[in-house]
């Protein structure tokens, strides 16, 4: 039998993940082939830290922009450029084991499902998906295809999200009454737009088809969507809650070890159908754990000019909340996580000499590749970062129906209470772009 790359790179790491799978010869000098779709923003960021990895080799660039490659090209020359993932896809075959998925949110099922289908390995930013729909079924099909995956909120690797887990699983607060998270951004702050944009020429070195891809077709307007800008368009991106929920709540889904919200109620200062709130405030109520004092505990989103209450901190008097954390209320004191700094622990009177015990943060990004050449697990992977993309696109799906009380059927997929949240589950996919579940 012929062990082709990836066929040992996939059997060697389901052995180590503890799946069934035949082992065949290791070859300790394999490099793990890459891909990379989406080369500059944050996917430049990426291309540099997993290509920092001795054994990451790029062997393909996709890109629907000519213009976004330069800066890649500079750190990695020589590599192949496409602009379609699915002919990069086709034409390097078996020559590539893993892709990196950093493109807007509204791409990242579509070009990560077609990898896991082919039984690559991936790396795909958060949040992983566009629809709560789209966040199961990549879950799903990571299970099925065994390979190494991470979702890019690579704060999960760092000291202090690591340092305020441990603070949590150690108990020097007691076990979790209430948790507030939050930060300042308004959910349209990019374009400050309301409706739809006036449209303009597409630019010459922009494929606006393939950038578009599975969504449905709008016009391109100059200076709304690309770059950057698709982040405040529900049609695209996913507002204040999907950029940051997923690196903020995510300490608090691995400290609490939270699964899926039973009830989620938003409110804002006013939901268009083009561009996300300026300002929400969304209460997601989980089960119990083991780390919480009751049967449920009430997890509250605050973005835009909103906060959780300052007094609930505990702090002392000439002290103010950061732009941006989480504040969990525990037993006995509280703990509060700025996003990304040092973890505190209030009231000052108790925890002044508290000595924190810090926990070594390691490469978010290595550890993708380290798990794909086989030699261990990804804490991020798609099994956990499914459910936690699910209970952000909730707080999103909440938000566009505010002041209703949104009953979670999580087995179902369900939301039973509420036909027209329901719908926002999933979405409307192109013709020819349509994802199998
Ligand atoms: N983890 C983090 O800290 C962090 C920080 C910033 C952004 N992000 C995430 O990274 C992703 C990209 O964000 P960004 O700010 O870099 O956006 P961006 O618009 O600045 O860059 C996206 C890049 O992808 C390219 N692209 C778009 N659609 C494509 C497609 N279908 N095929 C190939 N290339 C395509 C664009 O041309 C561009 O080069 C988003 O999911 C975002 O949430 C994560």
């Amino acid at each position: 039998m012929n062990t082709t790359r990836r066929t040992f790179l996939k059997t060697s790491t389901a052995a180590v993940l503890g799946f069934p799978a035949i082992l065949r010869a290791a070859n300790p000098n394999s490099n793990l082939q890459i891909v990379a779709v989406g080369c500059d923003g944050k996917g430049l960021s990426d291309i540099t830290e997993v290509g920092s990895h001795p054994k990451a080799k790029y062997v393909g660039f996709c890109d629907v922009d000519t213009t976004r490659f330069a800066k890649a090209d500079a750190k990695f020359p020589g590599v192949p450029h496409f602009a379609d993932f699915r002919e990069m896809f086709a034409k390097l075959g078996e020559t590539f084991d893993g892709v990196i998925v950093s493109t807007p949110d509204h791409t990242h099922a579509p070009i990560s499902m077609a990898a896991l289908r082919l039984g690559k390995g991936v790396y795909c930013q958060k949040p992983l998906t566009h629809t709560v729909w789209e966040a199961r079924q990549m879950r799903l099909a990571a299970a099925k295809a065994k390979v190494a995956t991470q979702m890019g909120n690579q704060i999960h690797s760092h000291e202090a999200y690591r340092t305020a887990v441990k603070l949590v699983r150690d108990g020097v607060i007691g076990k979790i009454k209430e948790v507030h998270s939050w930060l300042g951004n308004p959910g349209n702050k990019y374009t400050g737009l309301t409706a739809a944009p006036t449209p303009g020429p597409v630019p010459e070195n922009l494929n606006w088809d393939l950038w578009v891809g599975a969504a449905t077709m709008v016009d391109y307007a100059p200076d709304v969507y690309h770059p950057f800008k698709w982040r405040d368009w529900q049609h695209f991106g996913a507002g204040t809650m999907g950029d940051f929920g997923c690196h903020i709540l995510d300490p608090v889904f691995t400290a609490l070890e939270l699964t899926a919200p039973t009830s989620i109620l938003a409110e804002n200062d006013g939901v268009n159908t083009f561009t996300w709130p300026n300002a929400e405030t969304i209460r997601f109520v989980f089960p119990g754990t083991p780390w919480t004092t009751d049967k449920t505990v009430a997890v509250t989103w605050y973005d835009g000019a909103r906060q959780p209450d300052l007094a609930l901190a505990q702090m002392p008097a000439d002290k103010k909340l950061p732009g941006a954390g989480s504040l969990l209320i525990g037993e006995g004191g509280t703990l509060l996580i700025p996003h990304v700094a040092p973890p505190q622990l209030y009231p000052q009177e108790k925890f002044g000499g508290f000595v924190i015990e810090k926990v070594a943060g390691s490469s978010h990004y290595h550890a993708w590749v380290d798990a794909a050449l086989g030699g261990s697990k990804t804490t991020d992977s798609f099994d956990y970062a499914g459910p936690l993309t699910e209970a952000v696109q909730l707080g999103n799906v909440a938000t566009r129906c505010p002041g209703v009380k949104l009953e979670w059927d999580a087995a179902a997929l369900r939301i039973p209470n509420h036909p027209a949240a329901d719908k926002l589950l999933t979405k409307e996919y192109r013709d020819g772009w349509k994802i199998a579940g």
